[in-house]
């Protein structure tokens, strides 16, 4: 054939491959989400293989391997004592809480990781919202937004680097950033949960956490979070969002969950010049971990590209539970 343009010729060996590859990750990348609880063991996750609740002593050996595999970041989630759960979650600002404990455990032990945590209602709320509900069964948006900033100065206050507010209430990421600032923690950053689907991919978190929508109080308590978390539909409604929060003073947008929604990654680094991240979440895990075990896919290579399409889509960012994994067969080739 008389062709011009063969694509091939740049694909013919190992080189010339390497030389124009466009896109690649590395554990600097990734932020691994890690739960803790307050027993003194590990407690494995049924949905999440792989994953556990970290007790508060084996969590530092955990955060010490990830650092050492090249990771940066860890965030942190709570599985809460459903005794100290309340209608109004106010254990969320509880200074000797297990968050705040946890962060400040992290921080004497691995000081130089740095900390995100996530800010929302639903570990601590006895109906699994990320809002206070109300009589008539409304989830309380101004009501809500002051508990959140108080959580949120308490992470900060035992050093969290990175405030990620998850709730979706409007406003909170500008009210959050005034609240730290007239704490003194300006220097403390906010990742905002920018663009949160209102997903089915959340399960095996929502399972972990023992924080899924339920009954309680007496009251009409909404069956999901479809009031506050976005239209899977919607991605216009994701640039406003992402232009809310760059206006209130976010640092990073999030995209969530990730590997359904790249188009929406996508369009937010076209958007925006601030760091993107993409959340691929605990639903997402599961899927592969399972296929992975009925030896139907590759778990190792499935990773490492879907890990890469976030990158290509335009992410700066990866929150998953596979990072030390990945940063081994990074390593390890
Ligand atoms: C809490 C929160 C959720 C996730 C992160 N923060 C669950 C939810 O909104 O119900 C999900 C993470 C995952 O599925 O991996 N607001």
């Amino acid at each position: 054939m008389d062709l011009t343009y063969r694509p091939r010729r740049l694909r013919r060996t190992t080189s010339l491959r390497e030389m124009v590859c466009e896109n690649s990750i590395s554990p600097a990348d990734f932020i691994y989400p890690l739960f803790v609880h307050e027993g003194s063991e590990v407690q494995p996750i049924g949905a999440m293989p792989g994953a556990n609740r970290w007790s508060l002593d084996l969590l530092i050996g955990e955060v010490q391997r990830a650092w050492d595999l090249g990771i940066r970041c860890v965030v942190l989630f709570p599985k809460v004592s459903d005794k100290l759960k309340t209608e109004d979650g106010s254990e969320c600002f509880n200074e000797n809480g297990l968050i705040p404990r946890a962060i400040k455990r992290l921080k004497e032990e691995v000081p130089e990781m740095a900390v995100m945590t996530d800010v929302a209602l639903d570990p601590y709320s006895c109906d699994g919202h990320d809002g206070i509900v109300s009589p008539e069964g409304v989830v309380l948006n101004d009501e809500t937004i002051s508990l959140l900033c108080r959580q949120a100065v308490v992470q900060a206050q035992v050093g969290a680097d990175l405030i990620g507010p998850s709730d979706m209430m409007d406003g909170r990421v500008g009210a959050i950033r005034e609240a730290l600032d007239d704490e003194g923690f300006e220097h403390v950053g906010i990742i905002s949960y920018t663009a949160k689907y209102s997903s089915a991919y959340y399960g095996p978190f929502r399972e972990a956490l023992d924080s899924a929508p339920r009954p309680a109080g007496g009251k009409p308590i909404p069956k999901d979070k479809s009031t506050y978390q976005m239209d899977p539909a919607n991605a216009r409604e994701a640039i406003t969002e992402a232009q809310l929060d760059e206006q209130e003073g976010a640092d990073i947008l999030m995209v969530k969950p990730g590997l359904a929604y790249l188009d929406i990654i996508y369009r937010l680094r076209e958007e925006s010049q601030l760091p993107i991240a993409a959340y691929n979440v605990s639903g997402e895990f599961a899927m592969v971990k399972a296929a992975a075990e009925k030896g139907w896919i590759n778990e190792r290579d499935v990773v490492l590209e879907t890990l890469l399409s976030f990158k290509r889509a335009g992410a700066d960012l990866i929150l998953t539970y596979h990072a030390c994994d990945a940063a081994r067969w990074l390593r390890d080739g």
